[in-house]
């Protein structure tokens, strides 16, 4: 069932994504997550089992995220997915309809088009796991904060997954290029900048937290008394692939599009260096390797 609405402002334009992009990804998302936190995810929620399951996904895009967990963890399932963008919580609706938990009961979706600007201390009430993919990279410390206040107001379990921790490399088999480490710290400032996450009242207010998203959300669970895990999940893309070569392209052309953004003053420098780092994408032995944090986190004392 869709929900009308609830203080829908237009989103800031670096918090629309492309149906293609996330399609792009999604292969080197499922290779990338931490596996061992899908355990420990499962392992609470089989201690919560005999009643139905209550699961959030913010942020939920074109449903990945649903997608790849709800078979892995037990059941019965009823999923809220949220997001901002109609035609995306669309799709995220048809990619579950046919989901199953782990052990083949077919789980309940219900989609929430809304904004996550104005998360309230109860929104999560109730629920027994608040989960994200590739979310709170674009958030700021204010919304962080009141998340982890939500999440201990609900005693729920958490799972935010493949947050961007602002490392990448391209191996070639060369000495790294000496504009990379300029484009990666323009693109890493980009991503950075204010997106619209705003104060309770729905303002815009700070600058994105970025690639220091996870690690702040560790300290502020581990503040509320939650045990935290939190892993390494890169994505490692191969030029062999043909699959995993267009995504490195698409990464490419998005580094150099933030990274002129960023710095206008050093448009011909970033072309340039484009176009050397399409030469190395050209060679079957080339990957690319980008660093993300996966966390769980559960209240009180793991037995
Ligand atoms: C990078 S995409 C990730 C989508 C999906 N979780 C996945 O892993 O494929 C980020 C998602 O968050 C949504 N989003 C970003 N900011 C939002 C906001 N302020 N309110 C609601 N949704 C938001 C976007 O519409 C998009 O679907």
């Amino acid at each position: 069932m869709s929900i009308p609405p609830r203080h829908l402002d237009a989103p800031h334009p670096d918090t629309i994504f492309d149906a293609g992009w996330l399609s792009l990804r999604r292969p080197a998302d499922t290779a990338a997550r931490a596996e061992p936190l899908n355990r420990l995810a499962h392992d609470w929620l089989s201690a919560r089992a005999g009643r139905p399951l209550r699961l959030i996904d913010l942020g939920s895009g074109s449903g990945a995220n649903p997608h790849y967990l709800a078979p892995r963890l037990p059941g019965p399932q009823h999923w809220q997915l949220v997001d901002h963008d109609p035609a995306l919580l669309a799709l995220a609706q048809g990619t579950c309809s046919a989901v199953c938990d782990r052990d083949g009961r077919p789980v309940g979706i219900d989609t929430r088009l809304r904004t996550l600007h104005a998360l309230a201390e109860d929104d999560f009430a109730g629920s027994d796991l608040v989960s994200a993919s590739a979310l709170i990279d674009l958030v700021d410390e204010g919304w962080l904060v009141r998340f982890a206040d939500a999440c201990a107001y609900a005693g729920c379990a958490v799972l935010v997954v493949l947050s961007v921790d602002g490392h990448w490399v391209i191996d070639d088999g060369e000495v790294a290029d000496p504009d990379d480490a300029f484009v990666r710290t323009a693109f890493n400032a980009h991503q950075q900048r204010n997106k619209g996450a705003s104060d309770g009242a729905g303002r815009m207010s700070g600058p994105a937290l970025g690639a220091r998203a996870a690690p702040r959300l560790a300290a502020l669970l581990e503040a509320q008394g939650f045990v935290v895990t939190l892993a390494y999940s890169p994505w490692v893309i191969h030029m062999v692939d043909i699959g995993q070569r267009a995504l490195a392209a698409a990464l490419l052309d998005g580094w150099r599009a933030a990274a002129a953004e960023q710095c206008p003053h050093a448009a011909a420098r970033i072309e340039a260096w484009h176009a050397r780092r399409q030469l190395a994408l050209a060679h079957d032995s080339t990957r690319i390797e980008v660093g993300h944090f996966d966390l769980y986190a559960e209240p009180g004392v793991r037995s």
